[in-house]
């Protein structure tokens, strides 16, 4: 295995001036008006697992900041932060209550304002999630629609209906939350009577917005303004799929081995209806009249890359997570297929595929790719889950998975700790699990907690590092010192130094911008193609295949005798 080098970087950042009077500069890798999210790595930071300044035990801004300067090194483009805005933290900041403020567990606007001005600084660009699904039932529009009568304004910004049966007490329909049970909750009026449902497509503190009301469309284009104004360069869309219900809200039997976050299935009511796509529509002109390429990114789980890439067209979204990549095993026949499907369907609608293996709902791909087909990933893993993964075999094909979705052309996310090559954590206790999947379906769902504890940043201190007074929101496992990003930076075969290494290998290159061509002639259980000047070869396979001849660029473990092992992946210079 070759040593990793980390490439200079040799542009020259600019801080951006908040708003729509920015100045033209260079940024990450990619100039300004370059449409950098073409290409760019994004890193999704986790906000209360990532670097806790306050010792709380909970992530904060602060945190990130002061942690800036890892992610410079790791070389990375742009960060991604998952919500950061006031909320009961009822779905860990996805029921968001005020979308213009930043929740004091996170610490304050100037706290966001000066890491994101940091973050500038250093040519990351940053993007901010965006809930416009549901609200948090704290929300000011929903506390004013409990108090108000069925039938007025402040009740048609969400979703009530009367219930059916002869008082009321069925369901308007049988739709099922994604974290389990019943979608609907039924409200008591203000007489003390029982009265009108709501639906929530998620946990029953998530009231979805009814988005065929134009007041609800405005208060979005506003806060899209509020965050713009500011200077973010995009936002991560939640539920994009979700916003517009079929009309009549029929009757619908969701597939019980779906995904965590449903939606893998054709024609279902509450996901992918037409109408979605008028939202982005508008969003993207409002987008445009802001300089700097700023971007949105759809978190769509729809069946196909091709149904996803309605979300790409190109007067919708910019990007939109590929799910179908994810939820791909590590067999080379189907990610062939994947990758294949992929490229085609978003080049048609003038898109950059995107990729990406691992964030904060899915098991982590350090585990995932080394779970046995008995063993129902979707819904979290646990104590007792069949069929554990075995951490060597996990670790190893994380990183050949990595080093394979790295060499691919067009955008691609990472998620917080899978550089340092995290697994997910399973022997999480039933009582410090926090996940609301976990308590909606009584513990028979673990749910995502495993992939959200605290990342480990120095093995030696409290916390390793996360936290200074060594609390954590969710307990770190005993055995997570030798992955400390702190140990790993001084060794070159560490995850840490083959992620640092494949991303400047990828920038210097120009994977990102490049096209994929397919090679022939290595046997079933093998990925091979040409990206420019870099040759890819990713072997899925149990036993060693011959190598061909080439300058090993970089590898996703040790390679000897002109063979590359099972579960291994190597990038060689063409001649
Ligand atoms: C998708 C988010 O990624 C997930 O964490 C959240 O629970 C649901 N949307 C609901 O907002």
């Amino acid at each position: 295995m070759t040593s990793p080098q980390t490439a200079e970087r040799t542009d020259a950042p600019a801080p951006r001036a908040g708003a729509r009077d920015s100045k033209p500069g260079v940024w990450g890798g990619a100039p300004l008006g370059s449409e950098w999210w073409r290409t760019a790595v994004i890193y999704q930071i986790y906000p209360r697992s990532f670097a806790d300044s306050s010792g709380d035990g909970i992530g904060d801004l602060p945190g990130i900041t002061s942690r800036l300067d890892d992610l410079r090194d790791l070389g990375i483009d742009a960060i991604w932060l998952s919500p950061f805005q006031r909320s009961p933290q009822k779905d860990a900041g996805y029921d968001v209550s005020d979308y213009c403020d930043v929740d004091p567990l996170f610490g304050t606007l100037s706290d966001f304002d000066l890491m994101l001005g940091a973050a500038h600084e250093r040519g990351i660009r940053v993007i901010v999630d965006l809930v416009p699904n549901h609200s948090s039932d704290q929300h000011e529009w929903f506390q004013q629609a409990l108090a108000a009568a069925p039938g007025s304004r402040e009740r048609a910004r969400y979703m009530f209906r009367d219930g059916k049966g002869v008082e009321g007490e069925v369901p308007p329909n049988n739709w099922e939350s994604v974290f389990g049970g019943p979608a609907w909750t039924r409200v008591v009026e203000a007489d003390g009577t029982p009265g009108q449902w709501y639906l929530h497509l998620f946990d029953s503190s998530q009231p979805d917005f009814d988005w065929s009301n134009d007041e609800v469309r405005e208060e979005f284009r506003r806060i899209l303004r509020f965050w713009l104004d500011r200077g973010v360069d995009g936002f991560r869309v939640d539920v994009a799929h979700g916003l517009v219900k079929a009309a009549g809200l029929p009757d619908y039997t969701p597939d019980p081995d779906a995904g965590s976050m449903g939606g893998e299935e054709a024609d279902v009511p509450y996901w992918g209806q037409d109408g979605v796509h008028e939202v982005y529509r508008d969003w993207h002109l409002l987008m445009a009249e802001y300089e700097g390429d700023r971007a949105l990114c759809a978190e769509a789980w729809m069946p196909t890359p091709e149904k996803t890439a309605l979300w790409v067209r190109p007067d919708e979204m910019h990007q939109a997570f590929n799910f179908a990549y994810l939820e791909t095993a590590w067999d080379a026949p189907a990610l062939r297929a994947v990758i294949a499907e992929s490229i085609a369907a978003y080049a048609a609608v003038g898109a950059p595929s995107t990729w990406v293996l691992s964030n904060h709902d899915v098991v982590r791909h350090a585990s995932r790719l080394a779970l046995t087909a008995e063993n129902p990933q979707g819904h979290g893993i646990g104590p007792d889950s069949p069929g554990k993964p075995i951490p060597e075999v996990g670790l190893r094909r994380a990183r050949a998975a990595t080093t394979l979705m790295l060499a691919l052309p067009g955008s691609a996310y990472l998620y917080q700790g899978e550089e340092l090559g995290l697994p997910e954590v399973i022997d999480i206790p039933g009582d410090a699990r926090q996940d609301p999947t976990w308590f909606r379906t009584n513990g028979e769902r673990y749910g995502r907690d495993g992939c959200r504890v605290p990342i480990p940043w120095t093995a030696d201190a409290p916390a390793y590092g996360f936290s200074p007074t060594g609390d954590a929101w969710l307990p770190q496992p005993a055995e997570w010192a030798h992955l400390a990003r702190d140990v790993q930076a001084g060794d070159d075969d560490s995850t840490l130094s083959l992620y640092r290494a494949l991303i400047a290998a990828r920038r210097e290159r120009g994977l990102g911008a490049g096209a994929l061509e397919w090679l022939e002639g290595f046997g079933t259980d093998v990925v091979a193609f040409r990206n420019g000047d870099v040759t890819v070869i990713g072997n899925t396979g149990a036993t060693a295949i011959a190598l061909p001849d080439g300058i090993v660029i970089a590898a996703s473990g040790p390679i000897s005798s002109g063979e590359l092992p099972a579960d291994t992946t190597v990038w060689l210079a063409n001649d």
